[in-house]
């Protein structure tokens, strides 16, 4: 039920975009998207660590700290499509179900984000 609401929300965020006119070409889109992560990265993420140290909140720091990393990680990914835009080649690409990190071809034996084994990493369909 959840995962069919989520998919709704996300059709929902696309007719929203579209209505704000906010859907451009990849490369606009690709630009956007290295944007925002290296926003989450450089500023967004540092501050609510921050935030979580100083409350004495591990679980919050923990959760910033793997998002963060994260977020780096899918700005180097746009970028490299960016740079290989006229060339792009197919990829899979698996997802940590521990940090959320993402790697492409094929899951690594141990994140390294997180630790976790290669099996918690799923191929996204
Ligand atoms: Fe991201
Ligand atoms: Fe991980």
């Amino acid at each position: 039920m959840f995962r069919a609401a989520a998919h709704a929300e996300t059709v929902h965020a696309h007719a929203h975009l579209k209505a704000l006119g906010e859907i451009g070409s990849t490369l606009e889109n690709l630009k956007v998207a290295v944007a925002g992560e290296t926003h989450e990265f450089k500023n967004m993420y540092p501050d609510m660590i921050e935030e979580a140290k100083a409350e004495g909140n591990k679980s919050a720091e923990r959760s910033f700290v793997f998002a963060n990393e994260v977020e780096k990680v899918h700005a180097e990914l746009y970028q490299k499509a960016i740079d290989n835009l006229d060339n792009l080649e197919e990829a899979d690409y698996y997802v940590c179900s521990v940090c959320g990190m993402t790697v492409e071809n094929e899951p690594p034996d141990k994140c390294p984000v997180c630790g976790a084994k290669a099996s918690a990493f799923s191929k996204v369909d």
